[in-house]
């Protein structure tokens, strides 16, 4: 076969990125050449995300401007292909591929018959059809640090979310194939895993193969001993979901230093009302109780959350409870996403009464008090040494490098290419709201 050259662009969450990984894999082994510039390719594939609608609506425009490229074949991967199916031809009549979150196996399989010719070839099905998760090697985004999904899809149907409806029910990987790649990954010298899923808190492999030894009061708490164990030295790991995150966790995470201290809880509300009406399956005071048993642990642990404002009903007093837990928890970041309407999730059938510009305007507030309590949290930093796994050179600066500190900030310094993959001790001088600069200590 000819090297035919192909070109993927990939948005979203983690998942995607690892799905792109997977096809990459998998093309290169077929003989196909990945390349960077969309123009040289003959073969384009968007892997997208429909989680919001302003991320849908980047999916419609890029695959206008790379229409202009005139590939040979054009397709269309991820969760914006699974939900929109056949409907894409429609609005896309260019496109020749559109394969969804089940189908990811055989993409590589209807690129060829692409190849051959076969036109507008369509692979959707909402059934899972136990399409592995698992590729024996797969091409890294990074040389060092790796995304591990543990466990793919969700069942919890947060009214606002398509997430169930895109990537289907929650399918677990197997311990002893998750334990295996990370052995793997630490010995090819990757000093960094993250565990990721919708839900990790809801790992629940089949079968307890390769967590005998560990033990637990659930799955992932085995879980994580178990990958403690391989001695891989940084593990994170995300998403992980109020109601059940078991107190063993922090008590795994506490036993074990290569399990970082950081930890990412989406609460979503600080009001009661607005969670009933997203079907979260838990109350303020219940997510208080976590972040309290959080603080209580032996090692001190940076949370982090997601908060989504303007929620069909939610009122001016619903926000201010929001922010009140927002003051209260003190973040150490903040994701904030104004409510976008999906499409046959439970909640688009409610009237999205917030306005776009009240939207705006408590989207700003409560950015302002978060950048406030932010400000703080990484001023606090200044003068401690933290320990910063080097990934790359800084966007802003060539003789900065970046990386990340267990507690998942990112530190820039000066230094050069010899430190890339090191973890190195930086005394921080100085702190923005999003980030810490420093020197090596
Ligand atoms: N509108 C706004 N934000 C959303 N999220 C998920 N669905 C929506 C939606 N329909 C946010 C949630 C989730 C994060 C990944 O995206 O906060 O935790
Ligand atoms: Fe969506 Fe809720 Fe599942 Fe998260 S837990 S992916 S917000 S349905």
């Amino acid at each position: 076969m000819d090297n035919k050259k192909v070109y993927i662009e990939t948005y979203g969450c983690q998942m995607n990125v690892v799905d792109s990984e997977r096809i990459v894999t998998t093309l290169k082994s077929s003989g196909y050449e990945m390349t960077d510039e969309s123009s040289q390719a003959e073969i384009v594939l968007l892997n997208t995300c429909s989680v919001r609608e302003r991320a849908e609506q980047k999916v419609f425009n890029r695959l206008g401007e790379l229409r202009h490229d005139k590939p040979q074949i054009f397709g269309v991967m991820g969760c914006v292909a699974q939900l929109e199916k056949e409907k894409l031809f429609r609005r896309a009549p260019f496109l020749n591929l559109v394969v969804g979150t089940h189908a990811i196996d055989r993409l590589p399989s209807l690129i060829d018959l692409a190849v051959e010719g076969r036109q507008k070839l369509l692979d959707v099905n909402d059934e899972d059809e136990g399409g592995s998760l698992d590729v024996a090697e797969r091409a890294r985004s990074s040389r060092w640090t790796a995304f591990v999904p543990i466990i793919e899809g969700c069942n919890k149907f947060c009214t606002y979310c398509i997430v169930p409806y895109s990537r289907g029910r929650e399918k677990s990987r197997s311990a002893a194939t998750i334990i295996k790649e990370i052995d793997d990954l630490r010995q090819n010298g990757y000093q960094e895993v993250q565990l990721i899923g919708q839900n990790v808190n809801s790992y629940r492999p089949k079968t307890e193969t390769g967590l005998e030894r560990f033990s637990g009061d659930t799955p992932f708490s085995r879980l994580l001993r178990a990958v403690a164990a391989t001695k891989i030295p940084r593990v994170k790991f995300t998403t992980s979901f109020p109601r059940d995150f078991h107190p063993d966790i922090v008590a795994a995470l506490d036993e074990n230093n290569n399990l970082c201290n950081w930890i990412h809880l989406p609460v979503q509300s600080g009001s009661d009302k607005i969670l009933k009406a997203m079907r979260r399956g838990y109350s303020v005071s219940d997510y208080l109780s976590r972040i309290e048993a959080i603080s209580r642990a032996k090692r001190q642990y940076a949370l982090t959350t997601d908060i989504i404002i303007g929620f069909p009903g939610e009122s001016q007093r619903d926000f201010e409870d929001t922010m009140r837990l927002v003051r209260e928890c003190r973040f150490h970041s903040i994701y904030i996403f104004k409510y976008s309407m999906r499409p046959n999730t439970p909640a688009a059938k409610l009237y999205d009464d917030v306005s776009k510009s009240e939207k705006t305007a408590r989207f700003n507030l409560l950015e302002d008090v978060q950048r406030e309590i932010q400000n703080q949290i990484f001023s606090e930093y200044i003068g401690r040494d933290v320990s910063v796994l080097v990934e790359g050179f800084s966007a802003r600066s060539e003789r900065d490098l970046t990386g990340h500190t267990t507690c998942n900030k990112v530190v820039n310094f000066p230094g050069d290419a010899s430190l890339l993959g090191k973890t190195m001790s930086v005394t921080v001088t100085s702190a923005k709201s999003h980030s810490l600069y420093g020197q090596l200590s």
